[in-house]
């Protein structure tokens, strides 16, 4: 009774450590920073509260930060003439166009427009292919940082029988590929899925990610599983409607009482994405100049 806590906080922690150990001997030993170069259009608040936990973490790490803040009417050829800059830049070796972008700008023309072996989300199509074949690839810093948790966890995850739920290019799809790649039996499940509930039943390895606040409840869940709640949904406080609280996909008390192992929302995996966007950087960096890429921080 009882699940393990998966603490995201503190792996996150130490996958930052681990980056910024390597960021010190890449530069003491070649006289190389790795440099990420954050785009953000406009005034979202949530965005710009993400662009600036990117570049503090980024500067913890060693590595340098080059923020472009546009006005949210940049037309969309100043922003791809700015990505044509960046890719040109040997100091940038990571690049994020920090989305949603603005309605009048095709989100897709511009992270196609990355170089590709810049495109430290992963998201280019390119990347998305490279991933989907089993070739070496830059991927999405979600799906990684969750990987990164199971493979910690378990260990081997060959032949674990693994259910997505949710079908979306950033966390979903890519995080089924991954678990692919580890030899899992995947299932990808959504929220139109029939009888969702005995999908999940069948799985060692439940990945919340569909959105919706608290669907995933402990009668889905196997005794013993590993539960991955990448949700992060705001809701009404119960006892103080004025005021609101963070829940995941997951109800997490159900879950909590039936699974093994669970991620906590917050503090699960949250932290882990700006941890595995700075691996990543540092992932391009190495491979940019010929050298050994850090061990345990890819996919
Ligand atoms: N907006 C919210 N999450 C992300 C992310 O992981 N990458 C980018 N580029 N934009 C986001």
């Amino acid at each position: 009774m009882g699940a393990q806590i998966i603490d995201g906080k503190a792996f996150a922690a130490k996958v930052r450590a681990q980056v910024a150990a390597h960021v010190a001997g890449l530069k003491a030993g070649h006289g190389i920073v790795p440099g990420l170069a954050v785009v953000l259009v406009g005034q979202d608040p949530a965005s710009q509260v993400y662009v600036k936990n990117k570049g503090v973490q980024t500067i913890e790490a060693g590595m340098a930060s080059f923020e472009h803040k546009l006005d949210a009417a940049t037309p969309e050829a100043e922003i791809l003439a700015l990505v044509a800059r960046l890719n040109a830049d040997p100091a940038v070796h990571g690049i994020l166009v920090q989305l949603p972008l603005p309605a009048h700008v095709d989100a897709a023309l511009v992270i196609n427009a990355i170089d590709p072996a810049k495109d430290v989300d992963g998201f280019h199509i390119s990347n998305v292919g490279l991933l989907g074949t089993g070739q070496k690839a830059l991927v999405p810093c979600t799906p990684l940082g969750c990987l990164m948790m199971l493979r910690d966890h378990h260990g081997d995850l060959s032949g674990l029988e693994a259910v997505v739920v949710g079908r979306s290019n950033i966390v979903g799809k890519p995080m089924a590929q991954l678990l692919l790649g580890d030899s899992c039996t995947v299932t990808i499940a959504h929220s139109r899925t029939a009888d969702l509930g005995a999908v999940c039943r069948r799985a060692d390895i439940v990945v919340a990610a569909v959105g919706r606040p608290e669907m995933i409840r402990g009668d889905w869940i196997k005794p013993g599983a590993t539960v991955i709640d990448v949700g992060i949904n705001r809701v009404p406080h119960p006892d103080d409607p004025a005021k609101t609280r963070l829940v995941g996909d997951c109800h997490y008390d159900s879950c909590a009482a039936v699974a093994g192992a669970i991620t906590p929302v917050p503090g699960g995996v949250g932290p882990m994405t700006i941890a595995c966007l700075l691996a990543n950087t540092l992932t391009a960096c190495c491979r940019a100049h010929g050298l050994d890429e850090p061990v345990g921080l890819t996919a």
